[in-house]
């Protein structure tokens, strides 16, 4: 905890002087009436200095204002309590507190969608996590980049431009309808029919060699793809700083080959590339006809990132069934002696229909993900007839989002409209709905917003939870930004407003003939404010003005 860490460093040069070299971790505690607790000195039961380290702490600890009271236990375990005062005092610059002390550079790559496909559910939860682990990362004061790393070149494009030559189909004029129809009925022949097969490795080899004619067609396909997905892109509150795609790569790929080649580090084997590290199953790196593979361009990928974006770590937040595919990425990334630097497979389970099957049309496709927002924005609308357009819109997304983050990224779930939309519920609903209220209390009460004192002497045990609850806000915010997992922050989102609803429903605050009362409720109310939307922003939920 930000505030702690002069105690930190005070309790770790004291164990340094007993030849105990130990990182103090100060952590929430699981005793109801404490708040933090410290857990080092458990391991140091059976220090022959024990007695005297104890002393040294308890010295520290008494001298800490931060420190109400403690309590050190029969294991060692010592016991916390806050002194609120303190603690209030420094409330309001949580944004300050939260800032790492050596920022990195980092791409995240998420989303990636294909070209010539709309985006589908499968997505969602890609979006999601990387948008909020994106917005974490920038709040901790890190240099971000988001790339949606589009799939836009390869096989798939080229099975599209076979079949359309094939069909006579005009790509100047395409709609994006008609090369969504396309996209299945090509990949679908392609895998019955040889002839069409060899017809568009063709177009594909030809489209690498930079034929003319063909990249002609594909800048048409991307233009009308590209504006599809930006549009149901924008209408989930999505953007990205990098648009890059397969594509950007293509040219680095026969150069990379061969320095592979000449480093020794690949091999032909039946015409095709195979790394030369010792794997099984070994890893491919092109086909037996030359043509590259996914891994192929994600390795190329990594060297234009390396040249134009600097970047100390990259997170690829992409599915969970995609792991062999990341593993033989880094490990290759590793064996080719790539610049040395961090890499990782942020990976997530599956969205699936409220049966817990996977979401599809009624004609069987994958479902669109515009749809899901469609459904769900015409439940919303449903149940909240008056509300205006852009709130209808920002609770959309709220569910859509909130829904997913509040699930731990590696379980799997199920979308149910019913259950994420309940206001009782532990959903976006409910969190919009306690910002909202406290918004409108602040409004109506007329209070110098500047001000943020408060008279402890004068605080319920409504108050004093909503307050002692604003400590774990730095302990959450590093779990998911060290285990990249949003959830942290989104079930205690969840908490606080519920701890603020407590707060709030016991008495009428506006017309409180207590007046300390009054003005204590309503700062905490403001602080309440000033957590919750740091949080959403945590999760990329914009707070909605009414509801
Ligand atoms: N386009 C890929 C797919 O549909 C996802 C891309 C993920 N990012 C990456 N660098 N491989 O599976």
């Amino acid at each position: 905890m930000y505030q702690l860490t002069k105690l930190e460093n005070n309790l770790e040069s004291l164990l340094l002087e007993f030849n105990i070299s130990e990182k103090i971790d100060i952590r929430l505690s699981k005793d109801e009436s404490y708040d933090l607790q410290i857990n080092n000195l458990v391991k140091y039961q059976k220090h022959p200095k024990i007695n005297e380290i104890l002393k040294r702490f308890k010295n520290e600890l008494g001298n800490e204002s931060f420190i109400e009271e403690y309590s050190i236990g029969n294991k060692n375990f010592i016991n916390i309590e806050v002194n609120l005062h303190e603690f209030v005092n420094s409330l309001e610059n949580i944004r300050n507190f939260i800032k790492v002390h050596n920022p990195q550079s980092i791409i995240f790559d998420y989303g990636g969608p294909n070209i010539g496909k709309p985006l589908h559910v499968g997505h969602l939860r890609s979006l999601n996590i990387g948008r909020s682990l994106y917005n974490i990362n920038k709040l901790a004061g890190n240099k971000v980049f988001s790339d949606i790393h589009l799939g836009d070149w390869g096989m798939p494009i080229a099975q599209i431009i076979q079949y359309g030559i094939e069909n006579k189909i005009d790509f100047k004029k395409i709609t994006i309808e008609e090369l969504e129809e396309i996209y299945p009925s090509a990949s679908d022949l392609y895998l019955k029919n040889s002839q069409f097969m060899e017809s568009a490795q063709s177009v594909n080899k030809n489209l690498n060699d930079n034929n003319k004619d063909l990249i002609n067609i594909w800048k048409n396909i991307k233009s009308v793809s590209l504006k599809s997905l930006k549009s149901t892109l924008e209408k989930l509150y999505h953007d990205f700083d990098l648009w890059k795609g397969e594509s950007d790569v293509n040219s680095l790929i026969p150069p990379m080959l061969e320095s592979l080649k000449e480093n020794n580090k690949i091999s032909l084997d039946d015409g095709a590339y195979i790394s030369n590290l010792e794997t099984d199953p070994k890893i491919l790196i092109t086909k037996s006809d030359g043509s590259y593979l996914y891994l192929t361009t994600d390795l190329a990928t990594v060297l234009d990132r390396l040249k134009n974006t600097m970047f100390d770590k990259t997170f690829y937040v992409v599915d969970k069934r995609q792991k062999l595919h990341f593993e033989q990425l880094f490990s290759s990334l590793k064996y080719f002696d790539f610049p040395d630097k961090e890499y990782a497979h942020i990976s997530f389970g599956t969205l699936n229909d409220s049966e817990g099957n996977p979401f599809k049309t009624r004609e069987g496709g994958t479902k669109k993900l515009i749809d899901l927002f469609d459904e769900t924005y015409n439940y919303i609308e449903k149940i909240n007839e008056k509300l205006d357009e852009n709130s209808k819109h920002i609770l959309t997304n709220t569910v859509l989002t909130y829904s997913d983050l509040i699930t731990n990224r590696n379980t799997d779930y199920k979308f149910d409209l019913e259950k994420f939309t309940n206001v009782n519920g532990k959903t976006g609903i409910y969190v919009q709905y306690a910002n909202v209220r406290a918004n409108k209390l602040i409004t109506d009460s007329l209070l110098d917003t500047s001000d943020f004192s408060i008279k402890i002497s004068k605080l319920d045990d409504s108050d004093k939870n909503l307050l002692k609850s604003y400590i774990k806000f730095e302990f959450y915010f590093q779990q998911a930004i060290q285990n990249n997992e949003p959830h942290h922050l989104a079930d205690y989102l969840y908490e606080l407003s519920r701890q603020f609803n407590a707060m709030y429903q016991g008495v009428n605050i506006l017309e409180n003939p207590d007046s300390d009362l009054k003005h204590n409720k309503l700062i905490n109310t403001k602080f309440f404010l000033i957590y919750s939307s740091l949080l959403m922003e945590c999760l990329g939920i914009l707070p909605v003005k009414k509801m």
